[in-house]
């Protein structure tokens, strides 16, 4: 028998080339090529996209029918936010996280609730019937109506979907997944590929909405090639640290909603709980007022969220001071204090800082600066801000407070969860007074520093 013929295959776009090389021929991507097996047959790289336009005619954009996308609510508030109001006919979710934060434990409360409203396929690879059976009678969900395939292989899932017609079907995992039309092993790139491409063009052939759950890499990034999130409508991560027992999952891309929403959950005996108030979650319950710490209200979707930003000084004992941060930006913390020492006069040059935000939360906004800031000099001055004391706004290079956005809204959540008094960039501060809620308008960095 000839010997298995390897060839390289770039996990950014799937091209392939018969040697090693240092930059993908095909997208020009580095570092990308990996070995597989060969593989024979039109398959290999017929797939390489899933084109889903249809039949490929031209038609003017006006006379196509616009119409709105029919949704199935999974009935868990948190879940259908991120996916912009539920599933959708046709649509493809794929959902990455972390093993044992909570994907499977999700879909299978999901598709209880959407098996009653139609058919919900769950295609198990990972767990056999037993541990699914198992974990639904642990979470105790209707498990009546759904029904359950365990099954890698992809033809047969293809004719699965086929004859039952499920509204939904569930893919737990598309790692495991394997097409017999490829020789190479479930998980490789070439078959993660195949199997999605698949699977996308089952879902928009027939109307089933399919959910992928995807593994990921050690980097956090979704296992298999790129191109896996450029096939789906929606890209989902779960995240939240497995010591703790809140998850949150963000929209990173959605062709049906608005990005950036986010979901939270708590992991109990039970199964996933909805948190619906979580900027009660973000906060520590300090019973006295304790230095270097600040409240900010970031905002996440179209959802406010008050998050406590934490902040350590203490002298350094290296040349090298730390400057450290969980959830937050480095290279941020780096440039604020640059800020500190120029436009308000402190100098943290033999400091070590740390910068926590509290509850495990992410932060990607500028809109932390303020709150970082302001955090790092009451640890500094071992001073606490007064109570009951909200704070957002960007800082700029040049020491200016500049505003951020839906600054009504975020007000609006601190004056609700009882804070009295706000410190926030002039162009946020609101034209109407807020109840309760005492606005100080800043400027400049030194002006929220003297207050
Ligand atoms: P799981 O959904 O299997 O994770 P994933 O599919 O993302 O790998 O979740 C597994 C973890 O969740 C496991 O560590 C146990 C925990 N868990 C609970 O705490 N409560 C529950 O009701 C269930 C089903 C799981
Ligand atoms: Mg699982």
């Amino acid at each position: 028998m000839a010997k298995a013929k390897s060839v390289f295959t770039c996990t950014e776009c799937g091209g392939q080339s018969p040697k090693w090389q240092g930059q993908c021929p095909h997208c020009d991507a580095w570092n990308t090529m990996v070995e597989s097996v060969a593989e024979t047959g039109k398959a290999a790289g017929a797939n390489r996209f899933s084109g889903l336009g249809g039949s490929g005619q031209v038609v003017t954009l006006s006379e196509v029918e616009a119409k709105d996308f029919p949704r199935m609510p999974t009935l868990i508030g948190e879940f259908d936010r991120v996916l912009g109001g539920g599933m959708v006919e046709g649509g493809v979710v794929l959902i990455g996280g972390d093993p044992g934060i909570g994907k499977s434990t999700l879909l299978l409360q999901a598709a209880a609730r959407l098996a009653e409203q139609g058919t919900v396929l769950y295609v198990t690879g990972e767990e056999s019937s037993q541990q699914v059976a198992l974990r639904a009678r642990r979470l105790e969900v209707n498990a009546s109506k759904i029904r359950l395939l365990p099954e890698i292989e992809l033809e047969k899932i293809q004719a699965t979907i086929a004859s039952i017609k499920p509204k939904v079907a569930v893919i737990d995992s598309i790692q495991t997944l394997y097409s017999s039309a490829l020789t190479s092993a479930p998980g490789s790139v070439a078959q993660v590929r195949e199997c999605a491409a698949q699977l996308t063009r089952v879902a928009k052939q027939s109307g089933t909405a399919i959910v992928f759950v995807g593994h990921v890499t050690k980097e956090g990034a979704l296992a298999g090639p790129r191109v896996l999130e450029h096939m789906v409508d929606t890209v989902l991560y779960f995240e939240g640290d497995t010591h703790t027992s809140f998850r949150l999952i963000r929209a990173f891309k959605n062709r049906f909603g608005a990005v950036n929403e986010m979901g939270v959950f708590a992991m109990t005996e039970k199964g996933l709980r909805e948190v619906t108030n979580p900027s009660a979650l973000f906060l520590s319950h300090h019973r006295a007022d304790v230095p270097g710490s600040c409240v900010m209200v970031t905002q996440e979707g179209t959802r406010p969220l008050l998050v406590e930003l934490q902040a350590l000084v203490d002298e350094a004992h290296s040349p090298q001071p730390r400057r450290l941060t969980v959830g937050l930006e480095q290279n941020r913390l780096a440039m604020l204090l640059a800020v500190l020492h120029r436009h308000a006069g402190i100098a943290l040059f033999d400091q070590d800082v740390f910068v926590n935000a509290v509850g495990g939360v992410r932060i990607a906004e500028p809109g932390a600066d303020l709150a970082v800031t302001l955090a790092i000099v009451s640890s500094l001055r071992n001073r606490a801000l007064p109570a009951k004391h909200v704070v957002f706004g960007e800082v700029g290079l040049a020491g200016e407070v500049r505003p951020v956005q839906r600054g009504q809204e975020r007000l609006r959540e601190a004056a609700k969860l009882g804070f009295t008094h706000a410190i926030v960039p002039a162009a946020n501060k609101p034209k109407q007074r807020i109840d309760g809620l005492e606005v100080i308008a800043v400027d400049r960095l030194s002006d929220a520093v003297d207050y």
